[in-house]
């Protein structure tokens, strides 16, 4: 069962820290694995508009049978809908396509460096509808510490979230602690190195859920490579929204209340770090980066 702890905004609103992620789930398979995590406890979930299954998602809430306000429902904005008006009709559409009247934290997909003020509008746009309580929280994806600095100069309201790439091969240890200093919780993507998968890889690199030494942890404790690697994100206070479509692993993943990982245990996982991103790097980003990556990989 997952029990998951709250974690507290910098606006004081509670955010559980374990979630479903959903990205890559196509059609049916969205909505009936937030069906099978709303089953088994979880109360988060984590879209976005990119992955064009937010009806889906939505489909999958109403369906649970769960309260609404029991949820906290994230969905973000795409590069396409950045701009203040364009990002306020880009709500509209999410919250349509959701079945929902109002999302608990709404994010900025990525920062898009070659057009900042593109990025400072769309955040207007999101201090907009925080001020009219249509969303709970704002937050960014993909925030470096000068992508932040710049936006907290510029604008009012101080992210509550930054989504970012963080597993054990790359644990952001320097991104963590500036989130931190600021009054931003930190929500990794790809908890699970999922990103390792999203395109073929220049050089082989071993499966996080397959590393030896998180495999020799999980047998030491009875559980899953993966039950290990939640629970690590968990006890370093970070909010973690793995993905899965299974049933099973969705139930499993969460299931992380009953054993703790030892000082040892963590210190042997933040070793894994070797520095590298798997996903894009938010210096870049912008559509046509995502395209050239796209080409690359050959999608
Ligand atoms: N803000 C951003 O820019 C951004 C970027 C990327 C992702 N995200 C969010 O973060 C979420 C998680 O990241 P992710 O989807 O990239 O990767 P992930 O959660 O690290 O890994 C997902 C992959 O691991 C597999 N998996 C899950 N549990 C497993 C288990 N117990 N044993 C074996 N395999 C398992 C899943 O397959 P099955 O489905 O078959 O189990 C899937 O292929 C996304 O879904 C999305 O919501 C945000």
């Amino acid at each position: 069962m997952n029990n998951s702890p709250l974690l507290t905004l910098n606006n004081k609103v509670k955010m559980p820290a374990i979630g479903l992620g959903v990205f890559r789930a196509a059609g049916d398979e969205a909505s009936l694995a937030v069906q099978a995590a709303i089953a088994s406890g979880y109360r988060l979930i984590d879209t976005a508009s990119a992955y064009q299954n937010e009806d889906q998602v939505g489909r999958g809430i109403a369906a649970s049978g769960v309260a609404r306000e029991e949820l906290f429902v994230t969905t973000k904005l795409w590069l396409n809908e950045y701009g203040y008006d364009a990002a306020l009709r880009a709500f509209d559409a999410s919250l349509g396509r959701l079945g929902l009247d109002y999302v608990d934290l709404y994010l900025l997909h990525w920062p898009v460096p070659g057009n900042f003020a593109a990025t400072l509008e769309s955040w207007r746009a999101l201090e907009n509808l925080l001020y009219q309580g249509r969303v709970r929280a704002i937050g960014v994806c993909n925030f470096t510490q000068t992508h932040l600095e710049v936006l907290m100069g510029r604008t009012e309201i101080v992210p509550a979230v930054n989504q970012v790439e963080l597993h054990p091969y790359f644990n952001q240890l320097d991104q963590r602690q500036t989130n931190a200093r600021l009054g931003i919780i930190t929500q990794s993507w790809s908890p699970l190195g999922g990103a390792y998968g999203y395109r073929p890889l220049e050089k082989p690199i071993t499966p996080l859920l397959e590393h030896p030494v998180i495999a020799a942890i999980a047998k030491a404790h009875g559980k899953t490579t993966a039950q290990v690697i939640v629970r690590w994100h968990v006890q370093h206070g970070l909010s973690v929204i793995p993905k899965s479509s299974n049933p099973e692993r969705i139930a499993a993943n969460a299931a992380v209340f009953d054993f703790a990982l030892s000082q040892p245990d963590m210190d042997a996982i933040d070793a894994l770090d070797n520095g590298n991103r798997a996903g894009p790097d938010p210096d870049l980003f912008d559509l046509d980066y995502l395209k050239m990556l796209n080409a690359r990989a050959g999608k």
